[in-house]
């Protein structure tokens, strides 16, 4: 059964009722970021039923000890892991010696949960009766702040309803934390000093092997009725955990409560000597400050946020919570400040995917930061590569290449690989595709040319030349060919010619080429400077280039399609809709080996050549090759639904792309994988984005254009957009009649809508 227990709502996430079943998934979806740290929505006070409590800091990893049944030459020793870090929220609540725990209450009523998205705020509020006959109403508040983004703040409240009683609150941090998904068990943060002082506590704590040093810290201030009232705290500490407890009597119908501020301050961004008195710096001006203005602060942050990249439709509740759940988790979790950083399938959200970087990134989450953001967003996504490449060809030379080839890892924190399946690690080698494509996109989007003489021509160039080097010549095909791969489609493994990896392999080599030609005449010294450092000559260029012009691509002349791999025809062509329902999905019903000689498909894998390369394809085609992929698409990657609600927008097909639009924009909402209890699909979310963009606005890029071609879902009255193209933003707005522009800049811009070109002028509404 999906779930369906969030209660619809534009501009929030509401969960009403307590319902013990729910606690881990609600953990998930009402989790907190500001980018630069994020939590799962776990109660702050003790909660002894089912929980995963997670902490996060991002870019803050342990490489833990690869365990795998069978060693490999090449497998990476360590898998960097996202980690759970030491937490702050914690709020332990004594009513009359009687600890609060919603899990052993006689009853919990009113119990309301809501993630705020316009505010960038949690909201939770119940009133529960304890065992000792007294009921109390809670309230808090909670958030991370965007404006300050090493702090948190918390504000909880309890009135007892019925009668007195003695409230206490001890406020805690606590750093014996561990990852559920630790391979051996390891103890992975080092505690050096726990340290308490009047109403402040840090507890200072490196993660071992990688040694970063962090400084979890918290300061209090207690009220009473909403008036600051001093309580003199008792402390107790021990060697991980730090404690300050606050007691009041409190009367019948009174509020007790307390403010708790807390983060992180890192030896990412700062002296590792320095973090207590940066956490200070940063408590001083918060607390002057104060709860409310901080939260008005926030409240600012996220209006400047939606401005830019709200998303709105008219007549479909469900579909605008989506697709606003989307947006506001990609922000949560990456907001393009620095180049270190990147964004995890899971964002702070959970820790499953282990590093935090992808070819999701290039592949699905590049488009949404371009045009929501300025440039210097995605801009520092590709940086992130580049800062790798030397790890890339470190990576690839273990793996026996040469010559400065490089294979970017397929899951990284640091730019070291730590994916270590044999099948993912060697040969889902496409990744290196995406993250040349990503190159192409940039530019073709922002125009920003820059790039590619600083620091792009060198990662194409790298990826051009593990492309050539991987390639064998089949003498029995007259052709170059690439074997042992694992596309998109993780349900082959070990194929040969992969369609999408020549393809794409093919197209690495002539964009690298054309680029290098290109700089060649107009950037010399750049050029210059780049071929002394790779060491290029004109004969090893030839050499790709004779590679690219002979790759073999598997294709059937009966059926006119591209084969996703050799032998795809042998297999037994069931549709997926002859399936039984209850042998879905089939990655938790099927055993691998049945998986990988079925001809179902996880994700789009041909499909995702058409989309990144649709130019190349008539409509036509793209039709005929979508309906041969798409019915045995089982669509058991997140990042499947969107690829084709973009293409069956293309082709029409707008019901289609409805189904496919709900799918990706409430996955985890309605839960449709059974499985958000361990965290969101955050990079996906990127994808919904593009299917409203892309699929139904038809947003494209053609000869340096901005293209159109809107359609609306029958569902829907009307649905609006804004993006940022070369530093204007453009509202697009669409009903089932119209479609109107407007241009919130002072250049006029030619765009085409519907193949006809249309002059935007500033702030005039154009409507088609
Ligand atoms: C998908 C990959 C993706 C990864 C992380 C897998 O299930 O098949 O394409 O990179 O999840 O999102």
């Amino acid at each position: 059964m999906n779930q369906d227990y969030i209660q619809p709502n534009p501009w929030s996430i509401l969960e009403e009722g307590f319902n013990p079943n729910h606690i881990k998934s609600s953990e998930s979806i009402f989790s907190l970021g500001n980018a630069v740290m994020g939590q799962r929505a776990s109660f702050e006070e003790k909660y002894s039923g089912n929980t995963f409590q997670g902490s996060y800091i991002a870019g803050i990893y342990y490489p833990d000890k690869t365990r795998v049944g069978w060693w490999k030459n090449g497998y990476p020793k360590y898998f960097a892991k996202v980690l759970n870090a030491p937490s702050w929220i914690g709020i332990n609540v004594i009513i009359n010696n009687e600890e609060l725990d919603l899990n052993a209450c006689v009853n919990v009523k009113n119990f309301k949960r809501e993630l705020n998205m316009k505010e960038g705020i949690l909201y939770r509020s119940f009133s529960a009766t304890l065992h000792n006959g007294i009921e109390i109403a809670v309230k808090s508040t909670r958030f991370l702040s965007l404006a300050f983004d090493e702090l948190g703040a918390i504000k909880f409240e309890v009135t007892p309803i019925n009668q007195d009683a003695t409230i206490s609150f001890i406020t805690y941090l606590d750093s014996g934390i561990k990852n559920q998904d630790s391979n051996w068990d390891d103890q992975f943060w080092d505690t050096k000093k726990v340290s308490i002082e009047n109403n402040q506590a840090h507890i200072e704590a490196n993660t071992l092997k990688t040694f970063f040093f962090v400084n979890t810290f918290m300061e209090n201030k207690t009220f009473l009725n909403g008036k600051e009232f001093q309580i003199p705290p008792e402390t107790n500490s021990t060697q991980t955990y730090a404690g300050l407890s606050y007691t009041n009597k409190t009367s019948k119908g009174e509020t007790f409560s307390v403010q708790k501020l807390g983060g992180y301050t890192t030896s990412l961004n700062h002296d590792s000597e320095k973090l207590i008195s940066a956490a200070k710096n940063t408590l001083k001006t918060a607390n002057a400050l104060g709860f409310e203005k901080l939260k008005k602060t926030q409240l600012k942050a996220w209006e400047e946020i939606w401005r830019h990249s709200d998303i709105t439709i008219e007549g479909d509740i469900k579909a605008q919570q989506g697709i606003r759940f989307s947006i506001f988790q990609l922000n949560q979790t990456y907001l393009g400040k620095d180049s270190r950083l990147n964004i995890g399938p899971k964002g702070f959200t959970g820790e499953k995917y282990g590093g935090s970087t992808y070819w999701d990134t290039e592949a699905y989450c590049i488009p949404f930061y371009m045009a929501t953001k300025n440039k210097f967003v995605a801009r520092n996504l590709l940086e992130y590569r580049y800062r790798q490449l030397d790890k890339a060809i470190e990576n690839a030379t273990k793996l026996g290449f040469t010559n400065g080839a490089a294979l970017f890892p397929m899951v990284t924190m640091n730019g070291e690989e730590c994916h270590n399946e044999w099948e993912i690690t060697f040969e889902e080698i496409h990744r290196n595709g995406a993250i040349a494509f990503a190159i192409f996109n940039y530019v073709r989007y922002t125009n920003d040319y820059s790039y590619i003489p600083e620091k792009g021509l060198e990662v194409l160039i790298a990826i051009a030349r593990f492309w050539q080097q991987r390639t064998n010549f089949s003498d029995a095909k007259n052709k170059y060919v690439i074997l042992g791969v694992t596309g998109p489609n993780e349900y082959e493994n070990n194929v040969n010619n992969n369609w999408y990896t020549n393809y794409i392999a093919k197209w690495c080599i002539n964009y690298a080429i054309e680029q290098i030609n290109h700089i060649k005449q107009y950037y010399e010294k750049d050029f210059v400077r780049i071929m002394h450092k790779a060491k290029l000559s004109e004969a090893e260029i030839k050499k790709w280039k004779l590679v690219a012009d002979n790759l073999y691509f598997p294709y059937d002349e009966n059926k006119k399609v591209f084969l996703q791999q050799e032998g795809f025809l042998d297999k037994e062509l069931i549709p997926v809709k002859d399936l039984n329902k209850s042998q879905r999905p089939i990655n938790q019903k099927w055993s691998w080996d049945r998986i990988l000689r079925s001809a179902y498909i996880k994700q789009a894998d041909v499909l995702q050549g058409f989309y990144f390369f649709e130019d190349h394809f008539t409509t036509e085609e793209l039709q005929r090759h979508f309906d041969f992929y798409e019915p045995f698409t089982v669509h058991e990657s997140s990042l499947s639904p969107c690829v084709h609600a973009i293409q069956a927008a293309k082709l029409g097909r707008m019901e289609q792309a409805y189904q496919f639009y709900l799918r990706t924009s409430r996955l985890d909402l309605n839960d449709y994988n059974h499985e958000v209890e361990e965290g969101c699909h955050i990079t996906s979310m990127a994808g919904t984005w593009m299917s409203i963009v892309e699929g139904f606005g038809g947003m494209r890029i053609k000869e340096n254009m901005l293209h159109f071609s809107p359609k609306i879902p029958e569902q829907w009255i009307s649905y609006s957009f804004k993006i940022n193209f070369r530093g204007q933003v453009i509202q697009v707005y669409v009903t089932k009649e119209c479609c109107s522009f407007e241009l919130h800049g002072n250049t006029p811009l030619e765009i085409v809508v519907h193949e006809k070109t249309v002059t935007l002028l500033p702030k005039e509404k154009i409507t088609v």
